[in-house]
């Protein structure tokens, strides 16, 4: 049988539970894949840091260029800017598949990378970039992709998700219900993404792009966290019939609201939300996420589950792994997973909202 060598960059919250499973699924992955998938090398930036899982020493290294060398499969979960791009660049350009978590890169510069995977002819996939466990970038871009999307509704921030939701059902502080989604490994390595609502508005703009078929600027995302969210707010909004959920928005809106008949634009933004306590959202507890998408011809449909944590965000990291690798094996050609690379965006543009 074939062996595919995989490379990981980081083995941090998701990380470590990618390579356990790596390590120890490695038969079964073998034979679902067709092709042994040997891990070759872990890029960490302290090899004696603490772990949530106890990996084999002599796979850790600080020299991560030395990691992705040579492999046919490169992960990258170190998250951040830099080295991240720099490092998916020099894999695609040596022929590696890539597989992603990393929607704060996605969103600054995904379509540079998209373009280096489709000139490269490999894959870059990121499932894992939107909403942890719940498969939502191949519904979006490939199920509904003969459908016309008229508007995307999410909570696809389990941090900020589980700080509410213990606000108003335990009456938790948000400092303390911060440094428990933390502890449980939801929030980012700064939190401030998560609280601020910029993470939200990373995947809002990968969402945004895939369901209206045009590359979207992250700047054009007006976002709002919920550092501004008081004990007070959220039991008044309790005894109101209420539930405050951060909310990412995508929508279809006329370009030019004083001529309705006109251009389509797309409206994105994320922003605290008072749902009433009857609503499909409201029930999304804990660090769980959910995506709400309206459609022409679907009609409505609901995607549900784990949207942050390094086990459940590891299943959605394997399945990339999983189907990057069936594609080498079959050496069909790289399929990218980009958009906006190859779009033509039609009648559609950009509107910052304000609310
Ligand atoms: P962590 O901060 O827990 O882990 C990051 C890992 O990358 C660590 O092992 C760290 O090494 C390593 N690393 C960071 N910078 C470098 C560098 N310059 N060189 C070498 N190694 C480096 O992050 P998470 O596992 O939580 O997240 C990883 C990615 O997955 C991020 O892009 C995140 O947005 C995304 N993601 C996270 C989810 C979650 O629930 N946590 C869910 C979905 C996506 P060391 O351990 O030595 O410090
Ligand atoms: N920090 C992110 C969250 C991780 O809380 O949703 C999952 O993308």
């Amino acid at each position: 049988m074939e062996t595919l060598k995989v490379a990981l960059l980081g083995a941090g919250n998701v990380g470590a539970q990618v390579a356990r499973i790596l390590l120890e699924d490695a038969d079964a992955l073998a034979g679902r894949v067709g092709a042994r998938l040997e891990l070759t090398g872990i890029a960490v930036r302290d090899v004696d840091a603490p772990r949530t899982v106890d990996l084999p020493r002599d796979l850790l290294s600080t020299d991560a260029e030395a990691v992705l060398s040579g492999a046919d499969l490169v992960v990258e979960l170190m998250g951040g800017i830099e080295p991240a791009r720099s490092l998916i660049k020099r894999a695609l350009a040596g022929g590696a598949a890539v597989v992603t978590g990393n929607k704060a890169l996605l969103a600054e510069h995904g379509p540079e990378l998209y373009a280096a995977a489709e000139e490269a002819g490999v894959q870059l996939a990121y499932e894992a970039a939107v909403a942890g466990a719940i498969p939502i970038i191949r519904p979006v871009r490939d199920n509904l992709a003969g459908d016309n999307i008229t508007r995307v509704l999410g909570i696809v921030n389990g941090t900020t998700n589980y700080i509410l939701d213990a606000m108003d059902t335990t009456g938790a502080s948000f400092a303390d219900a911060l440094a428990e989604a933390q502890r449980l490994g939801y929030a980012e390595a700064d939190p401030t993404a998560d609280v601020e609502g910029l993470d939200a508005a990373a995947k809002a703009t990968i969402l945004a792009s895939l369901a209206f078929h045009t590359s979207f600027d992250r700047a054009h995302v007006s976002c709002e966290g919920i550092t501004a969210i008081t004990a007070a707010d959220v039991a008044a909004a309790r005894e109101a019939g209420y539930v405050i959920k951060l909310l990412a928005i995508c929508e279809a809106v006329p370009a030019d609201p004083q001529a309705p008949d006109g251009d389509r634009g797309v409206a994105v933004r994320v922003h605290p939300t008072l749902l009433p306590r009857e609503h499909a959202l409201a029930a999304v507890r804990g660090a769980f996420n959910a995506v709400y998408i309206e459609a022409e011809y679907a009609g409505s449909l609901m995607f549900y589950g784990a949207g942050a944590g390094g086990v459940p965000t590891a299943s959605a990291v394997l399945g990339d792994i999983v189907s990057s690798a069936r594609r080498r094996v079959l050496g069909g050609p790289g399929v990218t997973e980009s958009v906006g690379a190859s779009v033509t965006p039609v009648g559609l543009e950009a509107v910052a909202t304000s609310y």
